[in-house]
């Protein structure tokens, strides 16, 4: 397996692929992305992935895209690396113009990035068994967080403070006290025998995972309930938990040192992981998707 790059329809090696620093992306962040879990060299919730991208692309009105032209080059560069286990990620900017906060007019083409990369599960893994320990920080982000753009500044500044804690996550605490998400997973939580999270709104990004693990949460006995909620009530809560393309299903054991419940993985989040990893087996064997 190979890491390879796919710019602007060219494959290469990932080291010879080059972006002129006029690139708006590079300027501005302006540019939007998604991230594909590649399961035996397939495309895990490509529909899904591909429908979060259009709408990323159309709420910040790039020009036109042809999202089935940039599929087959994902699929091309996954085959050319032999990819098996792996991430395809996946970035358009708004192009390379002379520096200049207005739209380029005429517009110019998008900057076009693929890169796909082997993905090592063995860590993450260990972790989905023990629960992860997180801090909560303020959330310093936009007000667009529905849409998947590369303007993470925000989140990268609150993952350093948890990662400096010695933390696997930050959980964000809105200006009203609010939990909205964490700095590159979904939050969700359980309490009252029902599965909560954040409705989706320009506070969160709308997560595959955690909608495609809301559609799941019924069959192993917990209704899906969207809902706010402060920071000390999910201290509170029976489990929480962190979704989302490569971590699947992490429990959470400590917010801010504080154990959640007993302090170790609880049995809905386990529910939940095992129903998820059926759900990966069943659509690898063809018996769905
Ligand atoms: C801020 C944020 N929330 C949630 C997620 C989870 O999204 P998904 O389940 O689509 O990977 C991510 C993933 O990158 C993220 O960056």
């Amino acid at each position: 397996m190979q890491t390879l790059a796919c710019l602007n329809g060219e494959l290469m090696p990932l080291e010879e692929a080059k972006v002129p620093v006029w690139d708006r992306g590079f300027l501005f962040g302006d540019s939007v992305y998604e991230v594909f879990r590649l399961y035996e060299g397939r495309i895990w919730l490509e529909s899904e992935h591909t429908a979060r991208l259009r709408r990323s692309l159309g709420e910040m009105e790039f020009p036109y895209v042809d999202l089935d032209l940039l599929l087959e080059r994902v699929r091309r560069t996954i085959s050319a690396g032999e990819t098996d286990h792996g991430t395809a990620y996946i970035q358009i900017t708004r192009g390379v113009s002379p520096r200049a906060h207005p739209f380029p007019k005429p517009p110019v083409p998008p900057t076009e990035l693929i890169v796909v990369r082997p993905y090592d599960d063995a860590a993450t893994a260990i972790l989905r068994e023990t629960g992860v320990a997180v801090v909560s920080q303020p959330d310093l982000r936009w007000g667009r967080c529905d849409v998947k753009s590369t303007n993470l500044l925000a989140n990268v500044i609150a993952l350093e403070h948890a990662h400096r804690a010695g933390r696997y996550e930050a959980i964000l605490i809105d200006g009203d006290g609010l939990v909205t998400e964490a700095t590159h997973s979904s939050v969700l939580w359980v309490r009252e025998g029902q599965l909560q999270g954040t409705p989706d709104g320009p506070e969160i990004l709308p997560g595959t995972k955690r909608h495609f693990l809301e559609k799941l949460a019924p069959q192993v006995g917990l209704p899906f309930v969207p809902t706010r909620i402060g920071l000390a009530d999910l201290k509170g809560c029976d489990e929480v938990l962190l979704l989302g393309t490569t971590i699947e299903v992490l429990p959470v054991v400590t917010i801010d040192g504080e154990a959640v419940a007993s302090g170790k993985p609880g049995p809905a989040t386990q529910r939940l992981q095992t129903a998820y990893r059926a759900a990966v087996k069943r659509w690898l064997e063809g018996d769905e998707g």
